[in-house]
C-alpha cells in the first residue's frame, strides 16, 4: 500500500506532514513521490491568499479521472483550507471525489478515519476545535537526518486584520517546556545539529502556561542541549520581540544571528489598520539595536503590498524602508482578501493591477538590496551546513545548504560533506544564493 503526501505552505505544516507520514507508515503505508501508484493521496493545504486554495482546488481537479479508475483510491485534504468554515459543503459541490476532511488540531484521528472510510466507503470528517493542549507523541517520519523541525507554540492570538491564521489553527497554545527540551534532547542523540523552534509568534512562548514560561528561557535552554549546533526559530513579531530577547541571544552560543522579522509595511498608517502593534520608528529601532549588539546580524522580512487603504505614499514609505533597513532577503506578498478576515470587508480595496504594479517594484527594490547585502560576502568564508547534493553525484560535486544567517549556499564539495558544517569562500554572490567552493 502506498501514500502520497503533498505540502502546501508554511514549515508548520512541512512538520504536520512529517507526523501525518509517520502514521501513515505505523499503519503500514510506504510513502511514494508518485500520485499514479497510491493507494491514499492526502493534500495538506494553505489557506493564506487564494493561490494556494487555487492550487490545490486544481490538483483535486486533476485527480477525478484517476479515482474513476480506482475507486478504492482514497483523497484526504487536511491542513488549514480543511479547518474553514464551510469546507465540507464546498468540497462536496466541487469536489465530490474527495473521502476526508481533517482540520488541524486532532492529526492523530487520522488513523482511526482512514479505516472507517475503508471499512464504510463513506466520506469522513473530523475539524473538532479541541483548544486543548498540543498533542504530543505522535509518530514521525522526519525529512532530514540532520536539521529538525520542533512546534513550541500552535496557533495564534494577534489577529493581524488580513490573516486568516487564528481561524483556521486556533489560539494560541504552547507547548510544556520540558516536552520541547526532551525532543530536542532525542533529536540531538539521532544526529540532528540544526533545529527550528517553530510558532506562529515564537517570542510569547510560555505565556499562556501554567506556571508561564518564555522564549528567552526557552532558546537559552536549548542552547545548552549537548550536540545541537544551531538553534533558529521561525516567526517572530517584532512587537515581541522584545531587548530581553535579544540580550538573551547574547549570552548563547548556538541560537543563530539570523533575526526574521516580518515588518508588512513601512507606512504607520497601514500598520495601524493592520493591528500590528508596532511602528515603523520602533521597528527602526529594533532593528538598530540588534545590529548594535550583533554587527553581524542578517535581518530578513515579509511584507505585503496593495492592503486596502494603501495610498502611493504608504507604498513609498514600504520602499524606502527596503532602502533603510538593506534587509538580506525578504518575502514580498500581494495582499490576498480572506473570507472572514476584517480587511476583506474594508473599504477602498486596491485593484488588481495596482497591486501587481506595487509587487514587481518592491520585488525590483528588494533584489538591489539582496545583491548588495550578497555582494559583501564576496570572497569572504561563511559556515554552511550542507545538507543537500544538488549536482553531480562523483567527487567533486555540488552542495548546497545554509549559513547562520540563513543565505542559501550552492558550493563544489565531496559527497562526504554531507551533514557537515563545512567552511566555504564566496566566489560568486548571486541575488538569491551565493555560490562558492569549499575550503579544505
Ligand atoms: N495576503 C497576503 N499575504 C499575507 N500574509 C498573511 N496573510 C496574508 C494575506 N491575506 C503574509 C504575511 C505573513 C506571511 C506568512 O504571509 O506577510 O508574514
Ligand atoms: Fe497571521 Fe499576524 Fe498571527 Fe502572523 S501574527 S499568523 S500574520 S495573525
Amino acid at each position: 500500500m502506498y501514500a502520497y503526501v503533498e505540502t502546501f505552505g508554511c514549515q508548520a505544516n512541512v512538520r504536520d506532514s512529517e507526523n501525518i507520514m509517520g502514521m501513515l507508515a505505523e499503519m503500514g503505508y510506504q510513502i511514494t513521490s508518485d500520485q499514479s501508484v497510491a493507494d491514499i493521496i492526502l493534500f495538506n493545504t494553505c489557506c493564506i491568499r487564494e493561490k494556494a486554495e487555487q492550487k490545490v482546488f486544481s490538483r483535486l481537479g486533476a485527480l477525478r479521472a484517476l479515482k474513476q479508475r480506482k475507486p478504492d483510491l482514497i483523497i484526504g485534504i487536511c491542513g488549514c483550507m480543511a479547518q474553514q468554515e464551510g469546507m465540507a459543503a464546498l468540497l462536496r459541490r466541487k469536489a465530490g471525489h474527495v473521502d476526508l476532511l481533517m482540520g488541524t488540531q486532532r492529526l492523530s484521528r487520522l488513523p482511526e478515519l482512514i479505516a472507517q472510510i475503508r471499512l464504510s466507503g463513506t466520506f469522513q470528517t473530523d475539524t473538532s476545535e479541541t483548544g486543548a493542549p498540543p498533542e504530543e507523541n505522535l509518530p514521525s517520519l522526519r525529512r532530514s537526518p540532520y536539521k529538525a523541525l520542533v512546534n513550541i507554540t500552535y496557533g495564534c492570538d494577534n489577529y493581524c486584520t488580513y490573516c486568516v491564521v487564528p481561524y483556521v489553527r486556533g489560539r494560541e497554545r504552547s507547548r510544556n517546556m520540558d516536552a520541547v527540551l526532551e525532543e530536542l534532547r532525542a533529536l540531538s542523540r539521532t544526529g540532528i545539529r540544526e533545529v527550528t523552534l517553530l510558532g506562529q509568534n515564537v517570542n510569547t512562548y510560555g505565556r499562556d502556561l501554567d506556571p508561564s514560561s518564555s522564549f528567552h528561557a526557552l532558546i537559552q535552554a536549548a542552547d545548552r542541549i549537548p550536540g545541537l549546533r544551531r538553534v533558529r526559530y521561525l516567526t517572530s513579531h517584532p512587537r515581541d520581540f522584545s531587548r530581553q530577547i535579544i540580550d538573551a541571544i547574547k549570552e548563547t552560543q548556538h541560537v543563530c544571528r539570523h533575526f526574521h522579522l516580518p515588518v508588512q509595511s513601512g507606512s504607520d498608517r497601514v500598520l495601524e489598520m493592520m493591528n500590528r502593534g508596532y511602528t515603523r520608528d520602533y521597528y527602526l529601532a529594533l532593528v538598530e539595536y540588534i545590529r548594535r549588539v550583533f554587527p553581524q546580524a542578517t535581518v530578513t522580512t515579509d511584507f505585503i503590498v496593495g492592503f486596502p487603504g494603501e495610498t502611493d505614499e504608504d507604498f513609498r514609505d514600504t520602499l524606502s524602508l527596503v532602502k533603510e533597513v538593506g534587509f538580506s532577503s525578504a518575502f514580498t506578498f500581494m495582499y490576498s482578501p480572506r473570507k472572514g478576515t476584517p480587511a476583506a470587508s474594508m473599504e477602498n480595496q486596491i485593484p488588481l493591477a495596482a497591486r501587481k504594479e506595487r509587487l514587481a517594484l518592491l520585488m525590483r527594490a528588494q533584489e538591489e538590496a539582496s545583491l548588495a547585502h550578497h555582494t559583501r560576502l564576496k570572497d569572504r568564508v561563511v559556515e554552511v551546513l550542507a545538507d543537500e547534493i544538488s549536482g553531480g553525484d562523483g567527487a567533486p560535486c555540488m552542495l548546497s545548504g545554509k549559513t547562520e544567517g540563513n543565505h542559501s549556499v550552492v558550493f563544489s564539495g565531496e559527497p562526504s560533506m554531507l551533514g557537515e558544517f563545512v567552511p566555504v569562500r564566496i566566489t560568486e554572490p548571486q541575488t538569491w544564493i551565493l555560490k562558492g567552493e569549499a575550503v579544505c
